[in-house]
């Protein structure tokens, strides 16, 4: 038998004809390769997976905002803490300020939301946050110097909180501060930091 008069054997035949282009698929149209036919197949289950995902992404989100958004604020209140005597023109006193913590769900009591160093000057009360305004670090109190100072970049302030030495771009930030009777209370704030200007956040 002659080369021409020999018949394919199957739909797989490699060349055509007219000798173009090996065929790939089969009658219907489908791949032939089981590694490309299994590739298109989790293509398209991933495509109808992440299709049917998205309806939930808005109850997804409900249920985290809580987790993500929980708020320590004492809101516009003063916070108490402690009697007038205790505070002196000379060494000022750490003192910490406590607020409820809430989210959707539940209230922690009492969580601490900051600190602030309290003393007299010239007759009034000053507090001032320890949260240094160079990038945040937590304010010491040196008491052989009479200065405060700021471990993390060594910016200085004196008693009345005016910057003396170091990177701090402004003096230390005051809080509102009230004396009714002889209890004192703080409103406590934060500001933005590595600012000329004191603005809260
Ligand atoms: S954070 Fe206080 S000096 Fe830099």
């Amino acid at each position: 038998m002659s080369e021409r008069d020999r018949e394919p054997t199957s739909s797989s035949q490699a060349t055509g004809d007219d000798g173009g282009e090996r065929s790939t698929t089969d009658a219907s149209n489908q791949p032939r390769d089981p590694s490309r036919r299994r590739a298109l197949s989790i293509g398209v289950g991933v495509l109808g997976g992440g299709l049917a995902a998205v309806p939930l992404i808005p109850a997804l989100g409900y249920l985290v905002y809580p987790l993500s958004n929980t708020i320590t604020s004492a809101g516009d209140d003063f916070i108490e803490v402690g009697g007038r005597a205790q505070f002196g023109p000379t060494v000022p006193i750490k003192v910490d300020l406590f607020a409820d913590r809430k989210d959707a769900w539940s209230v922690t009591r009492q969580v601490k939301i900051g600190s602030c160093w309290v003393l007299e000057r010239e007759g009034e009360l000053k507090a001032f946050s320890t949260v240094c305004p160079h990038l945040g670090c937590a304010i010491d109190f040196d008491a052989e110097a009479s200065v405060f100072r700021c471990p993390c970049h060594r910016s200085e302030f004196d008693l009345d909180g005016a910057p003396a030495f170091g990177p701090s771009p402004r003096a230390l930030d005051t809080l509102e501060i009230k004396q009714e009777s002889e209890l004192v209370a703080i409103r406590y704030r934060r500001f933005r930091q590595n600012i000329r200007e004191k603005v809260e956040v």
